[in-house]
């Protein structure tokens, strides 16, 4: 974003504000895609952004969706049915049935316990449709299910005119570094794969694989060569031993890097030796993985840039709790009222994640910038808490 684009984005909306950059966006899933296997595709956990879907849909293959009311937005946004993968923990009945029998009929549904399989069955088997069935493989959590389970669906189910079970999908959570982790999954996914046929002559076709790429956020994070890691990573993969179509469900490494928010600060003060900034936002609608107690300092900028000295500042947001501390100690140069702090890579989560309705205060605008400097206001500042006055 260049300095004039920020400008014109303080001077056409209140503070706080998101920025999703869409170029920004659009190159990073071409980065990853660069950095995979053409084979491979690439499935959006819409769940880090739901804003951001229809701009990557030429490039992006799946969309994960995981409620009723994702289900609403990526409908809304016209993202093809056939490219939905409808998951998730809970699926009510009727969410289920009507969206099986609904012209909208997606190109997955995820079984997560016997029970939920047994819904996707019956309402595939009234609508008269067949459709695609993933089986979660649980990662030892609430999520998914046992080998066992898995293996009793195929058993009484593997032959089916009201659906096709297409393999195995699997998340084991986020910001995963470690090569070891990455080897010991892949090595319990090919193995159970390879079970799955040799002891029940089940072919799985597909593996949808949640691999919880990291995103760096903070100014003292180590060095990360991310070509390296995602090389790495490749290579490892190779070693799944099935053969079978791999799509990755990603959602922070596809959506992080696009997104900026913007909030000004609007009231100073120092108490105790301690100089403190109120801003007109909080943590309620950023939040970055990994940042305890503020201590860390993500990659931000000062606008207008200040150049000169720098005095340490605590910038806390306007809610009411001591909780809401944004940054301790960032160094700032000649910081003032009315200055606004940027904070990069805010593109996933925060927007989705944070606690937005604590303290009731309208929620942030949401805006998206086009290449050219086009801007479009996806989410005014919230009418809901408006008083006349
Ligand atoms: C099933 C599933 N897939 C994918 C993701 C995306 O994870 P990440 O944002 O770490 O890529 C999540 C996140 O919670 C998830 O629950």
């Amino acid at each position: 974003m260049t300095d004039l684009e920020k400008d014109a984005l303080l001077r056409q909306y209140p503070t706080p504000f998101y920025v999703f950059e869409s170029e920004v966006l659009r190159e990073r899933v071409k980065f990853l895609k660069a950095h995979l296997p053409e084979e491979i595709e690439l499935c959006y956990a819409v769940k880090a952004n739901t804003f951001i879907s229809p701009y990557i849909a030429d490039l992006i293959d799946r969309y994960e969706v995981c409620s009723p009311g994702e289900l609403a937005i990526c409908t809304e946004q016209q993202i093809a049915a056939q490219k939905l993968v409808i998951s998730g923990v809970y699926k009510t009945p009727e969410l289920i049935a009507g969206h099986i029998a609904s012209e909208n009929c997606a190109g997955h549904y995820t079984a997560e316990s016997l029970e939920q399989f047994a819904l996707l069955k019956e309402a595939a088997q009234s609508s008269g449709k067949k459709i695609n069935i993933l089986l979660r493989l649980t990662s030892g959590n609430q999520f998914g299910m046992n080998e066992e389970d898995i293996k009793q669906i195929i058993r009484e189910e593997k032959e089916n005119e009201s659906f096709v079970l297409c393999g195995i999908q699997y998340f084991s959570g986020t910001q995963k570094t470690s090569m070891k982790k990455y080897k010991r999954e892949i090595t319990h996914l090919g193995a159970f794969l390879n079970e799955l046929e040799q002891e029940l002559g089940f072919v799985s076709r597909e593996l949808e694989y949640g691999t919880g790429f990291p995103v760096y956020y903070f100014e003292d994070s180590k060095a990360f060569d991310e070509a390296v890691f995602l090389a790495e990573f490749c290579d490892i993969l190779s070693t799944l031993g099935y053969d079978c179509h791999i799509s990755l469900e990603l959602g922070r490494s596809i959506a992080a890097s696009c997104g900026s928010y913007f909030t000004k600060a609007v009231d100073m003060k120092t108490n105790h030796g301690q100089n403190y900034a109120i801003m007109d936002g909080g943590i309620h609608h950023i939040a970055y993985f990994g940042q305890f107690m503020a201590m860390k300092h993500p990659y931000f900028e000062l606008l207008p840039h200040r150049e000169g000295a720098t005095e340490a500042w605590n910038l806390c947001g306007s809610l009411c709790t001591v909780n809401d501390l944004l940054v301790k100690d960032l160094p700032l140069a000649d910081f003032k009222s009315g200055d606004t702090i940027m904070f990069k890579n805010a593109g996933a989560y925060c927007v989705t994640e944070g606690i937005s309705l604590f303290l009731s205060r309208a929620l942030p605008s949401v805006i998206i910038l086009e290449k050219g400097g086009k801007t479009t206001l996806l989410r005014g500042a919230a009418e809901t808490y408006k008083l006349n006055y």
